[in-house]
Protein backbone atom coordinates (compact mmCIF):
# COMPACT_ATOMS: atom_id res chain seq x y z
CA UNK A 1 0.00 0.00 0.00
CA UNK A 2 1.38 3.36 -1.15
CA UNK A 3 2.04 5.62 2.07
CA UNK A 4 0.00 8.56 1.93
CA UNK A 5 0.72 12.67 2.00
CA UNK A 6 -1.61 15.10 3.37
CA UNK A 7 -0.99 18.99 3.45
CA UNK A 8 -3.55 21.19 4.88
CA UNK A 9 -3.52 24.14 6.34
CA UNK A 10 -4.40 23.64 9.58
CA UNK A 11 -3.04 20.32 11.72
CA UNK A 12 -4.48 18.89 14.57
CA UNK A 13 -2.58 18.66 17.78
CA UNK A 14 -2.51 14.78 18.40
CA UNK A 15 -0.60 15.40 21.76
CA UNK A 16 -3.80 16.78 23.22
CA UNK A 17 -5.86 13.46 22.53
CA UNK A 18 -7.91 12.48 20.26
CA UNK A 19 -8.82 15.03 17.24
CA UNK A 20 -12.57 16.71 17.61
CA UNK A 21 -14.06 16.51 14.24
CA UNK A 22 -14.39 13.49 11.74
CA UNK A 23 -12.21 15.18 9.18
CA UNK A 24 -9.30 14.57 11.65
CA UNK A 25 -10.24 11.27 13.04
CA UNK A 26 -10.83 10.34 9.26
CA UNK A 27 -7.51 11.44 7.91
CA UNK A 28 -5.31 10.58 11.04
CA UNK A 29 -6.97 6.92 10.72
CA UNK A 30 -6.03 6.66 6.85
CA UNK A 31 -2.94 7.74 7.71
CA UNK A 32 -2.39 5.72 10.57
CA UNK A 33 -3.61 2.81 7.92
CA UNK A 34 -0.90 3.60 4.87
CA UNK A 35 1.79 5.20 7.32
CA UNK A 36 2.84 8.70 6.26
CA UNK A 37 3.32 12.45 6.77
CA UNK A 38 0.64 15.40 7.74
CA UNK A 39 1.89 18.71 6.55
CA UNK A 40 0.56 21.80 7.55
CA UNK A 41 0.84 25.30 9.51
CA UNK A 42 1.67 25.31 13.48
CA UNK A 43 -0.93 27.74 14.21
CA UNK A 44 1.58 29.88 15.38
CA UNK A 45 3.65 32.77 14.05
CA UNK A 46 7.30 32.46 13.66
CA UNK A 47 7.94 36.39 15.06
CA UNK A 48 10.44 37.09 12.49
CA UNK A 49 10.42 37.69 8.85
CA UNK A 50 10.82 34.19 7.34
CA UNK A 51 8.76 31.22 8.13
CA UNK A 52 10.21 29.02 10.44
CA UNK A 53 11.83 25.43 9.77
CA UNK A 54 9.77 22.28 9.50
CA UNK A 55 9.56 20.88 13.16
CA UNK A 56 8.99 17.20 13.17
CA UNK A 57 7.25 14.94 15.48
CA UNK A 58 6.21 11.14 15.07
CA UNK A 59 3.08 9.48 16.37
CA UNK A 60 2.07 6.05 15.44
CA UNK A 61 2.85 5.86 11.74
CA UNK A 62 2.50 9.58 11.02
CA UNK A 63 5.35 12.15 11.00
CA UNK A 64 4.06 15.64 11.44
CA UNK A 65 5.84 17.75 9.48
CA UNK A 66 4.74 21.75 10.97
CA UNK A 67 5.61 25.13 10.09
CA UNK A 68 5.31 28.25 11.72
CA UNK A 69 4.45 31.22 9.63
CA UNK A 70 5.85 34.61 9.78
CA UNK A 71 3.41 37.58 10.93
CA UNK A 72 3.32 38.73 6.96
CA UNK A 73 2.76 35.53 5.63
CA UNK A 74 -0.62 35.03 7.84
CA UNK A 75 -1.40 38.51 7.21
CA UNK A 76 -1.19 38.43 3.23
CA UNK A 77 -1.69 34.24 2.69
CA UNK A 78 -4.19 33.57 5.51
CA UNK A 79 -6.19 36.62 6.40
CA UNK A 80 -5.56 38.10 2.92
CA UNK A 81 -5.56 36.05 -0.11
CA UNK A 82 -7.25 32.92 1.45
CA UNK A 83 -9.89 34.25 3.57
CA UNK A 84 -10.63 38.02 1.92
CA UNK A 85 -10.42 36.69 -1.51
CA UNK A 86 -11.00 32.69 -2.03
CA UNK A 87 -13.92 32.59 0.79
CA UNK A 88 -16.02 35.90 0.22
CA UNK A 89 -15.77 34.40 -3.50
CA UNK A 90 -16.46 31.06 -3.06
CA UNK A 91 -19.68 32.03 -1.18
CA UNK A 92 -20.99 34.20 -4.08
CA UNK A 93 -20.17 37.36 -1.72
CA UNK A 94 -18.20 39.56 -4.50
CA UNK A 95 -19.34 42.81 -2.33
CA UNK A 96 -16.42 41.39 0.14
CA UNK A 97 -13.57 40.58 -1.60
CA UNK A 98 -10.50 42.43 -0.78
CA UNK A 99 -8.06 42.18 -4.13
CA UNK A 100 -4.59 43.32 -3.24
CA UNK A 101 -1.81 42.43 -5.25
CA UNK A 102 0.73 41.87 -2.25
CA UNK A 103 -2.11 39.59 -0.96
CA UNK A 104 -2.01 37.51 -3.77
CA UNK A 105 1.93 37.35 -4.03
CA UNK A 106 1.86 36.16 -0.62
CA UNK A 107 -0.45 33.33 -1.28
CA UNK A 108 1.42 31.76 -3.92
CA UNK A 109 4.83 32.36 -1.89
CA UNK A 110 3.52 30.07 1.44
CA UNK A 111 2.52 27.88 -1.30
CA UNK A 112 5.61 27.34 -3.07
CA UNK A 113 7.19 27.36 0.32
CA UNK A 114 4.72 24.36 1.92
CA UNK A 115 5.73 22.58 -1.66
CA UNK A 116 9.77 22.95 -1.74
CA UNK A 117 9.66 21.69 2.07
CA UNK A 118 7.78 18.96 1.03
CA UNK A 119 9.37 17.68 -2.34
CA UNK A 120 12.29 16.17 -0.20
CA UNK A 121 9.77 14.22 1.59
CA UNK A 122 8.10 12.69 -1.10
CA UNK A 123 9.09 8.94 -2.03
CA UNK A 124 8.34 7.58 -5.31
CA UNK A 125 4.83 5.44 -4.68
CA UNK A 126 3.50 8.41 -2.30
CA UNK A 127 -0.21 9.76 -2.43
CA UNK A 128 0.00 12.61 -2.09
CA UNK A 129 -3.56 14.62 -0.73
CA UNK A 130 -4.05 18.21 -0.52
CA UNK A 131 -7.03 20.20 1.54
CA UNK A 132 -8.65 23.12 0.56
CA UNK A 133 -8.56 26.75 -0.61
CA UNK A 134 -5.77 28.03 1.09
CA UNK A 135 -3.62 25.46 -0.78
CA UNK A 136 -4.78 25.22 -4.41
CA UNK A 137 -1.51 25.76 -6.22
CA UNK A 138 0.97 23.44 -4.32
CA UNK A 139 0.41 20.93 -6.99
CA UNK A 140 1.88 22.85 -9.83
CA UNK A 141 5.05 24.11 -7.46
CA UNK A 142 5.42 20.59 -6.74
CA UNK A 143 4.96 19.72 -10.53
CA UNK A 144 7.75 22.30 -11.29
CA UNK A 145 9.75 20.79 -8.81
CA UNK A 146 9.35 17.33 -11.07
CA UNK A 147 7.21 15.51 -8.71
CA UNK A 148 5.30 13.12 -10.59
CA UNK A 149 3.20 11.30 -8.23
CA UNK A 150 -0.54 11.44 -7.71
CA UNK A 151 -1.81 14.16 -6.45
CA UNK A 152 -5.24 14.80 -5.10
CA UNK A 153 -7.06 17.92 -4.19
CA UNK A 154 -10.41 18.09 -2.13
CA UNK A 155 -12.08 21.72 -1.81
CA UNK A 156 -13.83 21.89 1.73
CA UNK A 157 -16.05 24.83 0.34
CA UNK A 158 -18.32 25.55 -2.85
CA UNK A 159 -16.75 26.26 -6.20
CA UNK A 160 -18.82 29.49 -7.32
CA UNK A 161 -20.40 29.71 -11.29
CA UNK A 162 -17.93 31.56 -14.05
CA UNK A 163 -19.38 34.83 -13.78
CA UNK A 164 -18.31 34.82 -9.82
CA UNK A 165 -15.21 33.02 -10.66
CA UNK A 166 -13.71 35.55 -13.63
CA UNK A 167 -14.21 38.32 -11.34
CA UNK A 168 -11.09 36.63 -9.45
CA UNK A 169 -7.87 38.70 -10.90
CA UNK A 170 -5.98 35.88 -10.89
CA UNK A 171 -8.52 33.56 -12.02
CA UNK A 172 -6.69 31.67 -14.48
CA UNK A 173 -3.92 30.89 -11.92
CA UNK A 174 -5.95 29.45 -10.22
CA UNK A 175 -7.74 27.58 -12.32
CA UNK A 176 -4.52 26.47 -13.78
CA UNK A 177 -3.22 25.22 -10.44
CA UNK A 178 -5.95 23.04 -10.42
CA UNK A 179 -5.63 21.43 -13.53
CA UNK A 180 -2.24 20.24 -12.48
CA UNK A 181 -4.14 17.27 -10.08
CA UNK A 182 -4.92 13.68 -10.79
CA UNK A 183 -7.96 14.18 -8.91
CA UNK A 184 -10.06 17.15 -7.81
CA UNK A 185 -12.72 16.12 -5.65
CA UNK A 186 -15.76 19.04 -5.06
CA UNK A 187 -18.71 18.80 -2.23
CA UNK A 188 -21.43 18.45 -4.68
CA UNK A 189 -22.43 17.68 -8.13
CA UNK A 190 -22.98 21.53 -8.41
CA UNK A 191 -19.93 22.74 -7.47
CA UNK A 192 -18.81 20.04 -10.35
CA UNK A 193 -20.80 21.55 -12.95
CA UNK A 194 -19.83 25.06 -12.16
CA UNK A 195 -15.85 24.32 -12.25
CA UNK A 196 -16.72 22.60 -15.91
CA UNK A 197 -18.46 25.72 -17.26
CA UNK A 198 -15.82 28.09 -15.65
CA UNK A 199 -13.54 25.70 -17.92
CA UNK A 200 -15.69 25.60 -21.09
CA UNK A 201 -16.45 29.40 -20.60
CA UNK A 202 -12.75 30.38 -20.76
CA UNK A 203 -11.85 27.68 -24.10
CA UNK A 204 -9.43 25.77 -22.04
CA UNK A 205 -10.83 22.49 -21.51
CA UNK A 206 -14.01 20.56 -20.08
CA UNK A 207 -15.20 17.38 -19.42
CA UNK A 208 -14.44 14.32 -21.57
CA UNK A 209 -16.74 11.95 -20.08
CA UNK A 210 -17.29 9.91 -17.25
CA UNK A 211 -15.31 11.87 -14.20
CA UNK A 212 -12.46 12.63 -16.71
CA UNK A 213 -11.41 16.34 -17.87
CA UNK A 214 -8.83 17.71 -20.48
CA UNK A 215 -7.32 21.41 -19.96
CA UNK A 216 -4.28 22.81 -20.86
CA UNK A 217 -3.10 19.34 -22.22
CA UNK A 218 -3.59 17.64 -18.90
CA UNK A 219 -5.89 14.76 -18.44
CA UNK A 220 -7.57 14.47 -14.83
CA UNK A 221 -10.09 13.67 -13.06
CA UNK A 222 -12.99 15.63 -11.01
CA UNK A 223 -16.18 14.98 -9.02
CA UNK A 224 -18.47 15.15 -5.85
CA UNK A 225 -17.24 13.57 -2.52
CA UNK A 226 -20.05 14.41 -0.04
CA UNK A 227 -18.15 14.94 3.00
CA UNK A 228 -19.72 13.51 6.12
CA UNK A 229 -18.99 12.37 9.59
CA UNK A 230 -18.16 9.28 11.85
CA UNK A 231 -22.26 8.83 12.16
CA UNK A 232 -22.23 5.85 14.12
CA UNK A 233 -19.80 7.11 16.90
CA UNK A 234 -21.98 10.70 16.79
CA UNK A 235 -25.29 9.33 17.64
CA UNK A 236 -23.68 7.28 20.50
CA UNK A 237 -22.17 10.00 21.94
CA UNK A 238 -25.07 11.68 21.39
CA UNK A 239 -26.87 9.38 23.76
CA UNK A 240 -24.61 8.79 26.30
CA UNK A 241 -24.40 13.09 26.60
CA UNK A 242 -27.64 12.68 27.49
CA UNK A 243 -26.63 11.46 31.17
CA UNK A 244 -23.95 14.13 31.54
CA UNK A 245 -24.15 16.63 34.18
CA UNK A 246 -24.00 19.49 31.48
CA UNK A 247 -26.81 18.35 29.50
CA UNK A 248 -28.54 17.76 32.70
CA UNK A 249 -28.52 20.84 33.70
CA UNK A 250 -29.33 22.69 30.66
CA UNK A 251 -32.35 20.12 30.11
CA UNK A 252 -33.50 21.27 33.60
CA UNK A 253 -33.48 24.99 32.42
CA UNK A 254 -35.68 25.03 29.76
CA UNK A 255 -38.27 24.18 32.10
CA UNK A 256 -40.15 22.40 29.51
CA UNK A 257 -39.59 24.85 26.62
CA UNK A 258 -39.04 23.57 23.12
CA UNK A 259 -35.39 23.92 22.26
CA UNK A 260 -34.44 25.20 18.64
CA UNK A 261 -30.52 25.16 18.32
CA UNK A 262 -28.13 26.11 15.58
CA UNK A 263 -24.58 26.12 15.88
CA UNK A 264 -22.26 27.51 13.85
CA UNK A 265 -18.51 29.47 13.51
CA UNK A 266 -19.13 33.19 13.74
CA UNK A 267 -18.88 33.54 9.82
CA UNK A 268 -21.25 36.07 7.44
CA UNK A 269 -21.46 32.60 5.30
CA UNK A 270 -23.51 31.13 8.56
CA UNK A 271 -26.74 33.57 7.57
CA UNK A 272 -26.86 34.91 11.19
CA UNK A 273 -28.79 37.74 11.61
CA UNK A 274 -30.68 36.50 8.71
CA UNK A 275 -31.86 33.34 10.95
CA UNK A 276 -32.48 35.23 14.05
CA UNK A 277 -34.87 37.48 12.62
CA UNK A 278 -36.63 34.16 11.10
CA UNK A 279 -36.89 33.58 14.68
CA UNK A 280 -38.48 36.85 15.28
CA UNK A 281 -41.08 36.16 12.44
CA UNK A 282 -41.95 32.89 14.00
CA UNK A 283 -42.59 34.35 17.19
CA UNK A 284 -44.36 37.61 16.60
CA UNK A 285 -46.72 35.50 13.92
CA UNK A 286 -47.20 32.64 16.62
CA UNK A 287 -47.83 34.10 20.03
CA UNK A 288 -49.10 30.63 21.23
CA UNK A 289 -45.61 29.63 21.43
CA UNK A 290 -44.18 32.99 23.97
CA UNK A 291 -42.70 31.59 27.25
CA UNK A 292 -42.80 28.17 25.47
CA UNK A 293 -39.52 27.50 23.00
CA UNK A 294 -36.17 28.64 23.45
CA UNK A 295 -33.84 29.55 20.70
CA UNK A 296 -30.50 28.22 21.92
CA UNK A 297 -27.36 29.70 19.37
CA UNK A 298 -23.88 28.33 19.48
CA UNK A 299 -21.38 30.78 17.61
CA UNK A 300 -17.50 30.37 18.37
CA UNK A 301 -15.65 33.24 17.35
CA UNK A 302 -13.68 32.82 14.22
CA UNK A 303 -10.78 34.49 11.78
CA UNK A 304 -10.81 37.53 14.37
CA UNK A 305 -7.82 38.83 12.50
CA UNK A 306 -9.67 39.28 9.03
CA UNK A 307 -11.70 43.01 8.90
CA UNK A 308 -15.78 42.30 9.34
CA UNK A 309 -15.80 39.08 11.98
CA UNK A 310 -15.21 41.42 14.79
CA UNK A 311 -18.24 43.89 13.69
CA UNK A 312 -20.18 40.91 12.86
CA UNK A 313 -19.85 39.63 16.30
CA UNK A 314 -21.40 42.98 17.33
CA UNK A 315 -23.83 42.77 14.78
CA UNK A 316 -25.32 39.11 15.49
CA UNK A 317 -25.04 39.77 19.22
CA UNK A 318 -27.27 43.01 18.74
CA UNK A 319 -30.11 41.24 16.53
CA UNK A 320 -29.98 38.71 19.32
CA UNK A 321 -30.57 41.62 22.28
CA UNK A 322 -33.07 42.97 19.96
CA UNK A 323 -35.27 40.19 20.02
CA UNK A 324 -34.92 39.74 23.71
CA UNK A 325 -35.48 42.80 24.31
CA UNK A 326 -38.96 43.04 22.61
CA UNK A 327 -40.31 39.77 22.98
CA UNK A 328 -38.77 38.80 26.52
CA UNK A 329 -40.70 38.35 29.44
CA UNK A 330 -39.40 38.62 33.23
CA UNK A 331 -39.28 34.93 33.47
CA UNK A 332 -38.69 34.14 29.06
CA UNK A 333 -35.59 34.61 27.13
CA UNK A 334 -36.03 34.02 23.50
CA UNK A 335 -32.70 33.49 22.42
CA UNK A 336 -29.72 32.24 24.05
CA UNK A 337 -26.86 33.18 22.25
CA UNK A 338 -23.11 32.05 23.36
CA UNK A 339 -20.18 33.27 21.91
CA UNK A 340 -18.03 30.16 22.88
CA UNK A 341 -17.00 26.35 21.62
CA UNK A 342 -18.65 24.58 23.62
CA UNK A 343 -17.26 20.45 23.93
CA UNK A 344 -18.89 18.17 21.12
CA UNK A 345 -20.10 15.28 23.14
CA UNK A 346 -22.06 17.87 25.22
CA UNK A 347 -23.32 19.41 21.68
CA UNK A 348 -24.01 16.25 20.75
CA UNK A 349 -26.74 16.14 23.71
CA UNK A 350 -28.02 19.26 23.15
CA UNK A 351 -28.35 18.38 19.18
CA UNK A 352 -31.04 15.57 20.62
CA UNK A 353 -32.50 17.42 22.77
CA UNK A 354 -33.60 19.97 20.69
CA UNK A 355 -37.25 19.81 18.95
CA UNK A 356 -35.55 22.09 15.90
CA UNK A 357 -32.17 21.76 14.01
CA UNK A 358 -32.09 25.35 12.45
CA UNK A 359 -29.32 25.24 10.00
CA UNK A 360 -29.91 28.14 7.49
CA UNK A 361 -26.56 29.22 5.65
CA UNK A 362 -26.49 31.84 3.17
CA UNK A 363 -24.62 29.44 0.99
CA UNK A 364 -22.12 26.26 2.67
CA UNK A 365 -19.89 24.19 0.77
CA UNK A 366 -20.93 20.71 3.01
CA UNK A 367 -22.08 21.58 6.91
CA UNK A 368 -21.77 19.15 9.11
CA UNK A 369 -23.45 20.59 11.99
CA UNK A 370 -26.94 19.19 10.18
CA UNK A 371 -25.97 15.92 9.72
CA UNK A 372 -24.77 15.89 13.06
CA UNK A 373 -27.61 17.43 14.09
CA UNK A 374 -29.29 14.15 12.21
CA UNK A 375 -27.09 11.71 13.36
CA UNK A 376 -27.71 13.17 17.26
CA UNK A 377 -31.25 12.48 17.20
CA UNK A 378 -33.08 10.05 19.04
CA UNK A 379 -34.56 7.70 16.07
CA UNK A 380 -38.16 6.80 18.13
CA UNK A 381 -39.26 10.86 18.89
CA UNK A 382 -36.47 12.16 16.88
CA UNK A 383 -36.48 16.50 16.36
CA UNK A 384 -36.69 18.05 12.85
CA UNK A 385 -33.67 19.75 10.77
CA UNK A 386 -34.63 23.03 8.99
CA UNK A 387 -31.92 23.20 6.67
CA UNK A 388 -30.83 25.97 3.99
CA UNK A 389 -30.92 24.87 0.36
CA UNK A 390 -27.88 26.36 -0.34
CA UNK A 391 -25.71 23.99 1.57
CA UNK A 392 -24.11 21.49 0.08
CA UNK A 393 -25.89 19.07 2.70
CA UNK A 394 -29.36 19.56 1.49
CA UNK A 395 -28.46 18.02 -1.92
CA UNK A 396 -28.41 14.32 0.70
CA UNK A 397 -31.00 15.75 3.54
CA UNK A 398 -34.07 15.38 1.80
CA UNK A 399 -36.03 14.73 4.74
CA UNK A 400 -35.13 17.82 6.48
CA UNK A 401 -37.64 21.26 5.87
CA UNK A 402 -35.29 23.04 3.13
CA UNK A 403 -35.76 26.77 3.48
CA UNK A 404 -34.38 29.66 1.43
CA UNK A 405 -32.60 31.32 3.96
CA UNK A 406 -32.85 34.75 2.64
CA UNK A 407 -37.15 34.52 2.98
CA UNK A 408 -37.42 35.07 6.29
CA UNK A 409 -41.02 34.84 6.70
CA UNK A 410 -40.10 31.12 5.18
CA UNK A 411 -38.04 30.57 7.87
CA UNK A 412 -40.13 31.23 10.39
CA UNK A 413 -43.10 28.92 8.60
CA UNK A 414 -40.90 26.34 8.60
CA UNK A 415 -39.95 26.54 12.19
CA UNK A 416 -43.81 26.67 12.85
CA UNK A 417 -44.13 23.33 11.37
CA UNK A 418 -41.23 21.82 12.66
CA UNK A 419 -42.55 22.09 15.86
CA UNK A 420 -46.03 21.36 15.26
CA UNK A 421 -45.07 18.11 13.29
CA UNK A 422 -46.31 15.03 14.83
CA UNK A 423 -44.24 12.29 15.77
CA UNK A 424 -44.95 9.91 12.97
CA UNK A 425 -44.20 12.38 9.98
CA UNK A 426 -40.87 13.07 12.08
CA UNK A 427 -39.50 9.45 11.83
CA UNK A 428 -40.57 9.37 8.42
CA UNK A 429 -38.33 12.28 8.02
CA UNK A 430 -35.68 11.15 9.99
CA UNK A 431 -35.15 7.43 8.88
CA UNK A 432 -33.64 7.67 5.38
CA UNK A 433 -31.41 10.45 5.84
CA UNK A 434 -29.79 8.30 9.27
CA UNK A 435 -29.95 5.18 6.97
CA UNK A 436 -27.71 7.54 4.05
CA UNK A 437 -25.32 9.19 6.80
CA UNK A 438 -24.84 5.56 8.46
CA UNK A 439 -23.74 4.15 4.68
CA UNK A 440 -22.07 7.00 3.93
CA UNK A 441 -19.83 8.19 6.58
CA UNK A 442 -16.67 9.78 6.95
CA UNK A 443 -14.70 6.88 6.61
CA UNK A 444 -16.19 5.89 3.28
CA UNK A 445 -15.78 9.12 2.32
CA UNK A 446 -11.90 9.10 2.88
CA UNK A 447 -11.56 5.47 1.15
CA UNK A 448 -13.60 6.57 -1.68
CA UNK A 449 -11.51 9.52 -2.08
CA UNK A 450 -8.28 7.47 -1.82
CA UNK A 451 -10.02 5.04 -4.36
CA UNK A 452 -10.04 7.08 -6.75
CA UNK A 453 -6.45 8.73 -6.18
CA UNK A 454 -5.11 5.43 -6.46
CA UNK A 455 -6.27 5.47 -10.03
O1 LIG B 1 -14.28 24.47 6.02
C1 LIG B 1 -13.48 25.49 5.68
C2 LIG B 1 -12.43 25.86 6.73
O2 LIG B 1 -11.62 26.88 6.26
C3 LIG B 1 -11.54 24.72 7.13
O3 LIG B 1 -10.48 24.53 6.24
C4 LIG B 1 -11.13 25.22 8.48
O4 LIG B 1 -10.61 24.23 9.30
C5 LIG B 1 -12.42 25.83 9.03
O5 LIG B 1 -13.07 26.33 7.91
C6 LIG B 1 -12.18 26.87 10.12
O6 LIG B 1 -11.54 28.01 9.60
P1 LIG B 1 -10.14 28.56 10.10
O7 LIG B 1 -9.11 27.47 9.88
O8 LIG B 1 -9.88 29.76 9.27
O9 LIG B 1 -10.30 28.87 11.55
Amino acid sequence: MSRLIVVSNRVPDVAKGPPPGGLAVALESALELHGGVWMGWSGKSSGAKEPGPLSFHEHGRITFALSDLSRRDLSEYYAGFANSVLWPLCHYRLDLTDYARKDMAGYFRVNRFFAERLRPLVQPDDLIWIHDYHLIPIASELRRLGVENRIGFFMHIPWPPPDVFFTLPVHEAIISGLTAYDVVGFQTGHDVDNFASGLRREGIGGDVGGRWFEAYGRRFRAGAFPISIATRHFADMASEAMNTAAVRRFAESLEGRDLIIGVDRLDYSKGLTHRIDGYEKFLTANPAYHGRTTMLQVTPKSRTEVPGYTAMQREVAERAGHVNGSLGRLDWVPIRYVNRAIAQNVLAGLYRLARVGLITPLRDGMNLVAKEFVAAQDPDDPGVLVLSRFAGAARELDGALLVNPYDIEAVGNAIAQGLSMPREARRERFSPMMKRLLEYDISRWCSDFLAELSG
